[in-house]
């Protein structure tokens, strides 16, 4: 089995954030102290993945590739494409076939923040799972927003539904997903809804048909948020701002990802810490390197 490979999907227009979008892609706005996208770009490395497709829409990608580069400050390799429309998520299992190229993927949606003590060991039991396609559920108060599990009498998951009048269940599908290397070729025979768009439950309901689906709930200690209104996006920079105050520490680092993983030396953040050192964020990563 080849070695599982990352995608962050950072298209679309990020209308329902107009005007704020109008000029910057959403996901390069910032949530607190960092940029939006540097959140699921942490998850991916926490799941231990290095190999990483970042598809972004074709006007914002030289501001992505000026933040993020080749990722090799980060000891990770980050490769480049477009989603010229806002087909579908789904969609961006086909842009990214001949990247992964045989190999099982992860997708993350850009807009999307999780923060949680057992979150590691969710990411662990995913990232194992070689059969299939792992998705989570979760619990929110308005699951119509979301794709929405279905279950039946004796809590099997029966159904996924995306954005319903009438939900099932209170448990929304995150925009993360783990698949096996069948997902390019499922996602070529998903059609386009009723919106137009490649759904990635579709995608998801092919694995389900087939017995191959996996749905993880994620616990009361795990925080999943969303990013893509003003509203969601204020209570997201809240919340990071909370904890990272109380504590005085910093969520969601990529650099403090890459040298927890031993991709990066205690040197090469200190290196890293230096071009911020203005910003607490610098100051935050120079106490890192420092502390070993
Ligand atoms: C997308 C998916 C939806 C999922 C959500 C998670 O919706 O279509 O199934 O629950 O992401 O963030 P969107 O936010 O693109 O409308």
């Amino acid at each position: 089995m080849k070695m599982r490979k990352g995608i962050v999907l950072a298209g679309g227009t990020g209308s329902r954030l107009f005007p704020m979008t109008t000029a910057v892609s959403k996901q390069l706005m910032p949530v607190f102290d960092k940029p939006m996208i540097y959140y699921p770009i942490s998850v991916l490395m926490q799941a231990g993945i290095q190999d990483i497709l970042m598809i972004t829409t074709p006007h914002d990608q030289v501001q992505f590739q000026k933040l993020l580069g080749d990722g090799s400050q980060w000891g990770i390799n980050i490769e480049w494409a477009v989603q010229p429309s806002p087909d579908g998520l789904a969609q961006a299992l086909i842009i990214a076939e001949d990247f992964l190229d045989g190999a099982p993927s992860a997708l993350i949606l850009g807009d999307n923040l999780y923060f949680g003590a057992g979150f590691s060991q969710t990411l662990k039991s995913a990232q194992d799972n070689q059969n299939g396609a792992t998705i989570f559920g979760y619990q929110v108060r308005d699951p119509s927003r979301y794709g929405v599990v279905g279950f039946d009498g004796d809590g099997k998951v029966t159904s996924l539904i995306e954005k319903p009048d009438h939900p099932a269940s209170n448990y929304a599908v995150t925009g993360l997903y783990f698949y096996d290397p069948h997902a390019p070729e499922y996602a070529r025979s998903v059609k386009p809804s009723e919106r137009g768009e490649l759904e990635i439950t579709a995608l998801n309901d092919i694995y389900l048909q087939c017995g191959e689906l996996q749905v993880e709930f994620l616990d009361d200690g795990t925080t999943w948020l969303d990013t893509g209104t003003p509203r969601s996006l204020l209570a997201a920079a809240q919340f990071v701002s909370v904890i990272e105050e109380r504590q005085g520490l910093r969520i969601c680092c990529p650099e403090v990802e890459a040298f927890r993983q031993g991709w990066i030396t205690s040197e090469q953040l200190l290196a890293l810490a230096k071009q911020l050192r203005k910003s607490g964020y610098g100051s935050f990563l120079a106490r890192i390197a420092a502390a070993g």
